[in-house]
């Protein structure tokens, strides 16, 4: 469906010809015509008023064409770069890495001095954790914005960012940053006013005179800060009102029923994808739109909204990418991809929260039994979206494990929670692990737990060498699991260099409270220093981090497209998946025992795989007289067929 003449004309006023060349604006008239129905059915979903969404549509239109007319030629370069190759966030060479600019260099500026060391370690997707300018005091590390047209001045400039972002480009590495776009901070221009009495801008929140409403929607509120945050509501005096913090009483959940709020943020968006940001991080997408009665997550108006802003975001930028942070139950996670009427048209990149969880679930256990199930049983993957996948990232482990599953393999899913809880925390018989325990709730006997990839692991550097080496073998393993699903794997700062928690995380200000600082470290650079030292911890984390990255940007096998399956009634120590690309097949062999456990070498030939080689380490598979083969503690096999053709000479280059 082509869009009506009346769409192009509200946009052609903004398309100047004495900037723009013909070309240019037939692109943008061709992109609406492209995405009209992916703009127009969201829109009518989330607005049923013709006038409003006819309204709202021709505003967010004249906005995306000045945005167009804005964009910088080498973005626009990009852009086409990128429509030619649909597929960019799915090659095997993407590999992400995540920090705080400043606990990593200091500053934006700063951060630009240490490109080698990113590229060493083979990233090319760099996920700056909240930059735009927060409130003053706790502000959610970044999560509360004040200012989304300003970088947090310690930080840099805004011309510091665009910079960076060329930079980065320049060297093959998309720069991801944040848009918090479920709250803003209490002190945030639009707040203000609404204290002030200004009834455009109370209308931008959900505020309630009395408890009544926000009574009646707790029934069905689950809490996502009960230390430290209890309820979903503040009393704000100035209002004379109740205003909606699902987070902290500083955080603000916008009214995304009003269209208001939606311009706005399409503005942002725009403004950040004209700076040269490749990837917005959707944080806390899950929440945008709240229904009497639910737990007001993962509402079909959500995927509507996202479907709206990506469409808007690919007239006028195609080359950006969104990717959902949503931290939802296993069976609520693909619909962030695009599922039903919002195939291909949502999110390009999700974060696989529950492979997250299966994998420390895995290792605690010394079982791929639940894995196994719980993986399984998710729905499949859009072929236009794809993972996430992460070790941990700078927010706790809530311990997501679905009853079902659970009750599948005859364990509660009640009891393996407290039980994970208990082993993450340390607390457990035999437990090697360092986490700390985060917002308990002792209503719900939820505990999520904060730690470093090290600590979770139990990594100490004195620690007896067996010791050592078991704890490596975990963090080893866990990345090659994540590397080799499908997706992007994204390492969390300073796992690549075994760091353990930040023990004085709560010396901060603002930070006391809440101890996924601990895992939030500064990177620790004497310590970096000694990342070529192949004998020293750090040397083999690093080492064995970059190596993934290198073999993993080799193996066309490893294309997202071609998604995991797990090979059922393999022993039960072993997560054993199986991908299947043109290019050639890929079995992962994942031990997730600390003793040497068995695979017949048969099934991997039956498979497909006639000459099996181990890519990460470059052998070809040993097998014994009796056909078994055996995966070393904490063996992580990637196996493709051998590679012995070899390139001519000329195709080198
Ligand atoms: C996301 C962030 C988390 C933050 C929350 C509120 O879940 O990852 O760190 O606390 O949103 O913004």
């Amino acid at each position: 469906m082509s869009a009506p003449a009346q769409a192009h004309d509200s946009a052609a006023a903004s398309l100047d010809p004495a900037r723009l060349s013909a070309g240019r604006r037939e692109s943008f008239h061709l992109r609406i015509d492209r995405y009209w129905s992916d703009l127009s059915e969201a829109i009518g979903v989330l607005y049923a008023d013709f006038e409003i969404a006819e309204r709202l549509t021709e505003s967010l239109l004249v906005r995306a064409a000045s945005a167009y007319a804005d964009r910088a030629d080498d973005l626009h370069r990009l852009d086409q770069e990128r429509l030619l190759q649909p597929g960019w966030l799915q090659q095997p060479r993407m590999f992400g890495y995540a920090c705080y600019a400043d606990r990593f260099g200091g500053s934006l500026l700063g951060l630009t001095e240490h490109l080698d060391y990113l590229e060493e370690l083979g990233v090319t997707y760099l996920h700056l954790m909240p930059l735009l300018q927060p409130r003053e005091g706790d502000n959610d590390g970044g999560y509360a914005v004040q200012d989304y047209h300003a970088v947090r001045s310690d930080l840099g400039t805004v011309d510091d960012l665009r910079d960076l972002a060329t930079t980065l480009r320049s060297r093959g590495i998309s720069l991801v940053v944040d848009l918090v776009l479920n709250h803003v901070a209490r002190e945030h221009e639009w707040a203000v006013a609404a204290r002030s009495g200004d009834p455009i801008h109370r209308d931008y929140f959900h505020i309630f005179p009395d408890r009544r409403l926000p009574d009646a929607y707790e029934q069905t509120l689950p809490e996502v800060f009960p230390a430290f945050a209890p309820g979903n509501f503040t009393y704000e005096p100035e209002l004379d009102g109740w205003v909606w913090t699902t987070f902290n009483e500083w955080q603000w959940d916008l009214n995304w029923s009003n269209p208001a709020v939606l311009i706005e943020f399409v503005e942002i968006i725009l403004w950040l994808a004209n700076l040269g940001v490749e990837v917005l991080r959707l944080d806390a997408i899950a929440f945008l739109w709240k229904r009497m009665g639910s737990s007001c997550q993962n509402q079909p108006e959500v995927h509507a909204i996202t479907q709206v802003i990506r469409a808007i975001t690919r007239i006028v930028a195609p080359a950006v990418a969104f990717k959902a942070e949503a931290i939802v139950a296993p069976r609520d996670l693909v619909q962030y991809l695009g599922t039903g009427t919002h195939a291909g048209r949502v999110s390009d990149l999700a974060y696989h929260n529950s492979l997250m969880v299966q994998t420390w679930s895995m290792l605690a256990t010394q079982s791929a039994v639940l894995g196994r199930e719980a993986l399984t049983a998710l729905p499949p993957v859009p072929s236009t979206g794809t993972w996430i996948t992460y070790v941990r990232c700078h927010d706790d482990i809530g311990w997501a494990i679905d009853d079902h599953d659970a009750a599948a393999v005859g364990v509660t899913g009640e009891g393996h929670r407290r039980f994970l809880a208990d082993w993450y925390a340390g607390d457990a018989p035999g437990s090697w692990s360092d986490g700390l325990v985060f917002q308990a709730n002792p209503i719900t006997g939820d505990r999520r737990i904060s730690g470093t990839a090290a600590s979770l692991a139990g990594l100490h550097d004195s620690s007896p060498p067996a010791v050592v080496d078991a704890a490596l073998g975990r963090i080893f393993l866990a990345h090659a699991i994540a590397a080799a699903w499908g997706g992007i794997p994204v390492v969390w700062s300073g796992d690549e260099l075994g760091q353990p928690n930040d023990l004085g995380w709560m010396g901060e200000e603002g930070h006391e409270e809440d101890n996924r600082w601990a895992h939030r470290p500064r990177l620790d650079w004497t310590r970096a220093a000694q990342r070529h030292d192949i004998h020293t911890v750090t040397g083999r984390v690093f080492s064995g981090l970059a190596r993934i990255a290198r073999v993993r940007s080799s193996l066309p096998q490893l294309h997202a497209s071609a998604p995991s399956q797990i090979l059922p009634d393999t022993d039960i120590g072993v997560l054993a998946t199986l991908r299947r690309h043109p290019s050639g097949l890929f079995v992962g062999l994942f031990n997730v025992t600390e003793r040497s456990r068995p695979f017949p070498f048969g099934l991997i030939q039956a498979l497909g795989l006639s000459r099996p080689y181990e890519a990460l380490s470059g052998y070809d598979l040993q097998v014994g007289a009796d056909g078994i083969l055996r995966l070393p503690p904490y063996g992580a096999w990637w196996l493709v067929e051998r590679p012995d053709i070899k390139s001519p000479a000329w195709a080198a280059s």
